[in-house]
């Protein structure tokens, strides 16, 4: 498995006090796939990391657990319920350097050994703040700039959940002049759009190659021009429309287009049961296909379908039974 470009990547999770009785803790590799049967807390896990990086200001967070922490690869991080000893140690820092600048200019050097005094118990005052801070604003996130201009401006997350997927292919909505179609149709022409319009030849044939990969199993064949894209039914020898295709053909299609429009972005893509809607042997090629599309996505999947790791992913396992501790002081 080539390893992905280097560029900060989420590292580990830490959770505590999830539902008020569990911890959890949970390393991260350019492919992480939890695999847990129904209730275990997949969904749970995956929108938990999802809030934390688009630092959702709502109760879910609140709702769920005490303390959670998502840390990267460049050592920085993001948590929520409270900071961590050494960001605590940095704010002070930073704020100590800041007033020794303020003293330099009013007081001179003689003035500094009396100041370190002043700092000290400014710690406490300082130290004080940011507990009451995390007191008032229990759904307060906390990183720092670096880190959220790294997330805001240069880092894409993607969070596809196939079991939202599924009910939005089987819900039609009126589109205006007697069409209708369904959300998940909308969304795929919406980034078949953008892929179609993109630059960069390099996705869109990556996409093209792999769709086609998989629509052999179903004798189908995906066509692109500049400005529009058709699929061929090798049954028929007919051009058929997005909504002819199968639930799983759609959804496979959503998917697979998605990851060839985050481009040379960094990027984190979180998937919730992708398997819906997918045969076996689909389950077995994803990654892969997904991976050949776009090597910058740090990719994570919560699943019960442990054919997602089959094909050579492996190492990619991770049992969630075996992240999740209970404890019985909570
Ligand atoms: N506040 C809560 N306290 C205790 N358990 C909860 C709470 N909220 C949800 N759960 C439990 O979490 C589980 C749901 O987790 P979920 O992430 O949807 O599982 P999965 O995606 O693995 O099927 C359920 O078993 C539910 O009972
Ligand atoms: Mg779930």
């Amino acid at each position: 498995m080539t390893s992905l470009p280097k560029f900060p990547k989420i590292k580990n999770l830490m959770v505590k006090g999830l539902h008020g009785y569990k911890d959890i803790f949970l390393e991260f590799k350019d492919v992480t796939v939890i695999v847990g049967k129904n209730g275990m807390g997949k969904t749970t896990l995956l929108k938990l990391i999802h809030s934390l990086l688009i630092n959702k200001k709502d109760e879910y967070l609140v709702s769920i657990c005490d303390f959670a922490e998502l840390s990267f690869t460049d050592n920085e991080s993001i948590s929520f319920g409270g900071i961590t000893d050494k960001l605590r140690s940095e704010l002070l820092k930073f704020t100590i350097n800041e007033r020794l600048e303020e003293i330099k200019k009013t007081r001179g050097k003689k003035g500094i050994s009396k100041a370190i005094t002043d700092m000290i118990l400014n710690d406490l005052e300082v130290n004080n703040k940011i507990n009451d801070i995390l007191k008032m604003h229990r759904d307060a996130i906390f990183f720092k700039e670096k880190t959220e201009k790294y997330i805001r401006n240069e880092l894409k997350i993607r969070y596809i959940s196939t079991v939202n997927i599924s009910f939005n292919a089987d819900n039609n909505i009126d589109v205006g002049n007697s069409v209708s179609t369904n959300l998940l149709d909308l969304a795929t022409e919406k980034e078949m759009r953008e892929l179609l319009k993109s630059e960069n030849q390099l996705y869109k044939n990556a996409f093209l190659e792999q769709i086609n990969v998989m629509l052999i199993d179903t004798n189908k064949k995906f066509f692109t021009s500049d400005n529009e894209y058709w699929i061929l039914d090798g049954n028929t020898s007919k051009k058929i429309t997005l909504s002819q295709l199968s639930s799983g053909e759609r959804q496979l299609i959503y998917i697979l287009v998605t990851a060839a429009n985050i481009g040379n972005s960094p990027a984190v893509f979180l998937m919730d049961e992708p398997e819906i809607s997918l045969h076996l042997s689909w389950q077995e090629k994803i990654l892969d296909a997904l991976r050949k599309i776009n090597n910058n996505m740090q990719i994570i999947i919560v699943t019960h379908s442990p054919a997602m790791i089959m094909n050579g992913y492996m190492d990619s396992y991770v049992d969630i039974k075996n992240i999740i501790t209970e404890n019985n002081h909570g």
